[in-house]
């Protein structure tokens, strides 16, 4: 029998939803049944919207400090579970142990860095133009903020979203991705043990069409935070623009690494693999282009194909597995639908890879080869879409210019890189770049959530998670004048 996990409404765990059950299955093994889970539905929304509402009046009058308290708990027990969440992660989804370990890292992180702020949360304070008065601003809470949250990091996403919203002193009505319940429900089950006020967060289960529509049709809902395709992104940033909702989208990439031919070959080389195979590909900062110089781009390439054609494919939990599966079956066929279009319409070379695997040992899963694109010019739809799985695009450039140019010729702008010994060159990439992030010999992935994360055209809305920019989207800020002059002052009149 598979486990029934429930959704968390109204402060009560709720076993049954109004549009049925959905069931998750191991991504290395469908006859894995990781467990069902409640489809919620319209009415489910309507609850949890309330509750938060009710919730969210008590918890803005808590002092900060003692928010912060709460989130420092769940930042404590999501340490003791880390492993054990980890491993159910790694059943859900699919990505290595070390790599869902990390995503839980990740929100212990901003458990941590958020609890602090309790402590900060700073406002100005700021001289005014007339005598016997004092001005300083504030933040205060928005209200009930909803969370629409991607399957590709199920704790570290949820996480950068929900902490500073209950730090601003916000409610939430969370919906996680329909492929990974299983690691809400466990981050939903700590924030209650620490001590979150149970009606404050609530977990509703299912769809996007149904769950996630009703969430942006509510009209007690202040605001909606997305992770997410930019196809998805476009629609919830027009419906949030008619119900003037606050909306923070956070949405696709198509992220590329640089390798000047003054490079140090092996760190680039590592960066790459780590990049572009890293989480089967399947993240926003995933590299899935490699800009390289034209002198360095042959044996680059060789030893690119050597490293990958060796990377161990399998099931995530096992310990020597370098690469997990997709995270579900249409995905294997829109990136082996890439592949034949790199193939057919591109006319690109794959120097390695380009498989579904369906046999053996992967006959249950939705595995598919690393592959490399070489001779790929930067018009070919798999130098300019993104994919979300193990492919990438090898581009020859002649120099800084080019490869600078060639990196921004894309609709996306979230995280890029160059490898480069050069300190004047790192300066201009870092300058010239249009994308939210930047590494200088490292690789396109591996953000540290005390910087701001986001990024700048089709990417995103001008919002950024992380650090203490996040504040500013689960905030208001007040602006507070006090006259303590005793009469009436006319601001920009009495001049004198
Ligand atoms: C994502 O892919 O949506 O920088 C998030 C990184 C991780 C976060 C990725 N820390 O790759």
């Amino acid at each position: 029998m598979a486990k029934k996990f429930k959704a968390f409404i109204n402060g009560k765990w709720v076993a049954t939803g109004s549009e049925g059950k959905t069931t998750n299955v191991n991504p290395a093994n469908t006859d894995d049944v990781v467990g069902t889970f409640p489809a919620c539905g319209v009415k489910e929304v309507k609850a949890a919207v309330r509750a938060a509402r009710e919730a969210q009046k008590k918890w803005a009058l808590v002092p900060a400090p003692k928010r912060g308290e709460i989130i420092k708990r769940a930042g404590d027990l999501m340490v003791k579970k880390k492993n054990e969440i980890a491993k159910l992660m790694t059943r859900e989804m699919g990505k290595i142990l070390i790599e869902t370990q990390g995503d839980v890292q990740e929100g212990i992180d901003t458990a941590y860095y958020m609890a602090g702020e309790g402590r900060r949360l700073f406002g100005d304070t700021v001289p005014c133009e007339l005598p016997n008065k004092f001005g300083m601003s504030a933040r205060c809470p928005l209200g009930v903020c909803g969370m629409i949250t991607p399957w590709n990091f199920p704790m570290a996403i949820p996480t950068w979203k929900i902490f500073p919203a209950l730090m601003c002193g916000n409610g939430i009505v969370f919906k996680p991705a329909t492929d990974t319940p299983a690691t809400a429900v466990k981050y939903v089950e700590i924030l209650l043990e620490a001590g979150i006020p149970p009606k404050l967060i609530n977990l509703v289960t299912g769809s996007g069409r149904i769950v996630g529509n009703a969430m942006l049709e509510h009209p007690d809902i202040d605001a909606i935070s997305f992770t997410g395709s930019t196809e998805v992104g476009r629609r919830i940033a027009a419906r949030c623009g008619e119900t003037l909702k606050r909306c923070s989208l956070e949405m696709g990439g198509k992220n590329a690494q640089i390798v000047m031919d003054d490079a140090d070959l092996d760190l680039a080389l590592e960066g790459a693999l780590w990049g572009a195979f890293g989480t089967t590909g399947q993240r926003c900062t995933a590299t899935s282009r490699l800009i390289v110089h034209k002198k360095i781009v042959k044996k680059f390439t060789a030893r690119l194909v050597e490293a990958a054609s060796k990377i161990r494919i399998g099931d995530g939990l096992v310990k020597t597995t370098q690469m997990g599966p997709l995270i579900n079956k249409s995905q294997q066929d829109v990136v082996a639908e890439y592949v034949r279009i790199g193939i057919e319409e591109d006319k690109a070379t794959p120097a390695l890879g380009g498989r579904a695997l369906k046999k053996g040992k992967f006959k249950k899963g939705f595995f598919f080869e690393p592959t490399i694109f070489t001779n790929v010019k930067r018009n070919m739809r798999i130098a300019r879409e993104e994919i979300f799985g193990p492919v990438v695009a090898i581009i020859a450039v002649k120099d800084l210019d080019e490869a600078i140019d060639v990196l921004n010729d894309t609709e996306y702008g979230l995280s890029s890189s160059i490898y480069t010994r050069n300190v004047n060159m790192a300066f201009r990439a870092i300058r010239d770049i249009d994308a939210g992030i930047t590494y200088i010999n490292g690789p396109t992935i591996g953000a540290e959530i005390q910087l701001p994360f986001g990024g700048v055209k089709n990417t995103g809305n001008g919002h950024r998670e992380s650090s203490h920019t996040v504040l500013d989207f689960f905030s208001e800020w007040k602006a507070v004048y006090v006259d303590y002059s005793g009469r009436l002052q006319r601001a920009q009149i009495d001049t004198d």
